[in-house]
């Protein structure tokens, strides 16, 4: 059996890790969260008090920072910042809006790039990002682009931060998440963009399971 890769972006809440992790479950794949990569160095950056636009002090500090994704016997991912788990902080919405600003700054991207190719080598995976089918794996074997409305990303977000005891208000969070396409897909590098042959799905209407049916497909076919 052929163990490939699947890409599967889209813009902010529009069900991607859910999904991803799910495929990969029922494929017995690695799920990589880059958006979860992303979040734990913006992290790192609030709790240093360094923002986006200072590029040299955040240049400084991703040469002395560790992103590392884990899996336990569960395998439930653990996000490992300088060998901390992270995984419950990087959660909180201030995280969310801190992370798209620092993504834009290439040292960033090319040390987080660089980890998620090396994840890569032996195939077995499915990532969900901006740019995977785009820029980290333009050669990936099946690619999704995956988006709903608006409102709808932002019930669900609301949803899954209730579920943590947090609550947000639903018309603050679309405008963070409108917000947060804008700048992913403004950026100069390696901007949020449908790959040429990616399948676009539109999951306002359909369940998780629907979503996950769909991707399992048509790996599938390519599994043979
Ligand atoms: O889950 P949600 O859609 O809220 O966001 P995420 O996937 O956790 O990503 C958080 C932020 O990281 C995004 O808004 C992007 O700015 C950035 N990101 C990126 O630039 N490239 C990726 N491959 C993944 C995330």
């Amino acid at each position: 059996m052929k163990n490939i890769i699947i890409a599967i972006d889209g813009p902010a809440a529009s069900g991607k890790s859910s999904t991803a992790k799910r495929v990969a479950q029922q494929l017995g794949y690695v799920h990589v969260d880059t958006g979860a990569m992303y979040r734990a160095i913006a992290l790192k950056a609030l709790r240093l008090g360094i923002t986006a636009d200072n590029v040299d002090a955040i240049d400084a500090m991703t040469r002395s920072t560790t992103v590392r994704l884990e899996y336990d016997q569960e395998k439930k991912l653990h996000v490992m910042l300088d060998d901390a788990d992270v995984s419950e902080e990087i959660r909180m919405p201030d995280v969310s809006n801190a992370a798209s600003a620092i993504s834009a700054v290439p040292a960033v991207r090319e040390l987080l790039v660089r980890e998620q190719r090396a994840m890569g080598t032996a195939g077995g995976l499915v990532l969900d990002g901006r740019d995977i089918g785009t820029v980290v794996f333009p050669n990936a074997d099946v690619k999704i682009f995956m988006v709903a409305d608006a409102y709808e990303r932002a019930v669900r977000r609301a949803k899954e931060l209730e579920d943590k005891g947090i609550h947000a208000d639903i018309y603050a969070l679309e405008r963070e998440i409108m917000e947060r396409d804008k700048n992913d897909s403004t950026r100069a590098h390696s901007p949020l963009k449908k790959a040429d042959d990616a399948f676009v799905i539109d999951t306002t209407r359909l369940t998780i399971e629907e979503q996950t049916a769909f991707i399992l497909s048509k790996a599938k076919e390519r599994i043979g």
